[in-house]
């Protein structure tokens, strides 16, 4: 399999991975991203494991088929807590957040500086953010993608120990600045519109004053062409 190949959600998981690392893709499933680490030269050994027997068995078959026996070793386990001293890039993609991070918090070795993670939540992108700054992870870079029609957030994330506590704010709009505005803007309008499910009939005054905030964020200049509503 080429890198052009894999879809774009796992083609901005590729990108974030640091080069010559032994990377551990955890919850493999079909085993896309180790094999296209290891064909393109990223990466010269992976361990693609899974907590599934069929998914494992499907990566075994793809790695069988793209001639990578020697280069990828499969690895039937629940989380990555087996892969202390083994590797030093972790995947952990296409999962809810809260599942992400609870494999994050069972394997303590991951709390080391020297460790990289590239995490790409299905789900609960707020409520990640908020467990690795409390927790002393500093998601270093976000990257928005794109894909039939939906969005997806990827993380870089490395420990630096600094714990940090997130307003409502914060962990629901990620990094602004960096973000490609049309992406997050898309993010933001499901926001608003499950806000305003929550609001509806309840006193919510912490939902209304989110909602308010992140209405005033999105009539700011730099969302100017992406909303009809703005100054
Ligand atoms: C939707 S697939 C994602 C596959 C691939 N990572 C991707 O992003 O395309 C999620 C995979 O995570 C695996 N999984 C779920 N919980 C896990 C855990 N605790 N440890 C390891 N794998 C897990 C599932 O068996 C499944 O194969």
């Amino acid at each position: 399999m080429r890198e052009k190949e894999l879809s774009r959600r796992l083609h901005a998981a590729f990108l974030l991975v640091r080069e010559g690392r032994t990377v551990a893709d955890i919850g493999t499933d079909h085993a896309y991203l180790p094999i296209t680490l290891v064909k393109s030269g990223k990466t010269d050994f992976a361990y693609a494991s899974d907590i599934g027997k069929g998914p494992l068995a499907r990566a075994e078959e793809n790695i069988k088929k793209a001639g990578l026996n020697e280069k990828i070793k499969t690895v039937l386990t629940d989380g990555a807590a087996v892969f202390d001293t083994l590797a030093d890039e972790f995947i952990i993609a296409g999962m809810g957040g809260e599942l992400i991070f609870d494999i994050i918090s069972r394997a303590p070795f991951m709390k080391n500086p020297d460790i990289h993670l590239v995490l790409q939540p299905m789900t609960k992108v707020p409520a990640l953010r908020r467990l690795l700054a409390e927790n002393g992870f500093n998601i270093e870079k976000e990257t928005l993608v794109s894909e039939d029609g939906k969005v997806y957030t990827l993380m870089s994330v490395y420990f630096d120990g600094k714990k940090r506590e997130l307003t409502d704010y914060e962990a629901v709009v990620g990094d602004v600045e960096n973000a490609d505005k049309e992406l997050l803007m898309k993010i933001l309008e499901g926001v608003i519109y499950d806000l305003d499910k929550k609001i509806k009939g309840k006193n919510a005054p912490e939902d209304v004053a989110l909602k308010e905030k992140i209405e005033a964020l999105i009539k700011t200049k730099r969302f100017a062409q992406y909303t009809k509503c703005n100054e």
